[in-house]
């Protein structure tokens, strides 16, 4: 049976967005299927101009698996994003209306604390910034991010996994909350792999 059910996203002007949960779990199961990262080049095959960093927020992996692709394929450095609060299974429990996760979503002004000092990111050109899609949209903690770092030199390319929504409910959401960061693009990979992170990449040159 399909349950689909509705969340209003708070931080998003528009963003109500319809889930099915057994789409999501579908999809997990597809993710966990990727080749796993160790399967892949390690050399970088993209020349990019400037300072390039993959930047990332992961709960459970699969954008983890992304964003080493990217960092694999242009040579960019790579930083997690680490909840100074690690998200457990519990917390990510979406069809609890309780679980910390959907309590942050629900609240405009929530910023899970970032566990280490991230500051190196304002010396980067370009940025790949990626994250889950939770509730249609980026988690709060990307917020954190965004308001405690000085991005104002960088070009943002956001890119996400997810049980099937797309990325753009989540950049249109990030820019019109942070309208002097340059974020410029999005890509939802539903199973990264070298080919299509680097037809991505090329594709913004
Ligand atoms: C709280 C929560 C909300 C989610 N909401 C959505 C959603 O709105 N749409 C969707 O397609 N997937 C949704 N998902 C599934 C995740 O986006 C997906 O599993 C993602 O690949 C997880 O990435 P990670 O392993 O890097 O954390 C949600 C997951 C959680 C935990």
């Amino acid at each position: 049976m399909i349950f689909a059910f509705v969340f209003v996203v708070g931080c998003s002007t528009n963003s109500v967005s319809d889930i099915s949960s057994d789409n999501i779990n579908q999809s997990e199961q597809d993710e966990s299927q990727h080749d796993s990262v160790s399967d892949l080049s390690t050399e970088s095959n993209i020349i990019e101009q400037g300072k390039s960093a993959v930047v990332y927020f992961s709960a459970t992996g699969n954008t983890a698996e992304a964003a080493q692709i990217i960092a694999n394929e242009t040579g960019a450095d790579i930083f997690e994003i680490v909840p100074q609060e690690v998200y457990t299974s519990d917390d990510l429990n979406y069809n609890d209306d309780n679980c910390r996760a959907n309590q942050e979503m629900n609240d405009d002004n929530a910023r899970p604390a970032i566990a280490d000092d991230l500051s190196v990111v304002s010396e980067y050109d370009r940025i790949y910034l990626g994250y889950p899609i939770w509730w249609g949209t980026a988690p709060r903690i990307i917020q954190t991010f965004l308001e405690e770092y000085d991005l104002s030199q960088a070009t943002i390319y956001i890119f996400c996994t997810s049980g099937g929504s797309g990325v753009e409910q989540s950049v249109r959401d990030l820019q019109s909350l942070y309208p002097d960061t340059n974020i410029i693009e999005g890509k939802r990979f539903s199973s990264a792999s070298a080919e299509d992170v680097k037809s991505w990449i090329e594709s913004l040159n």
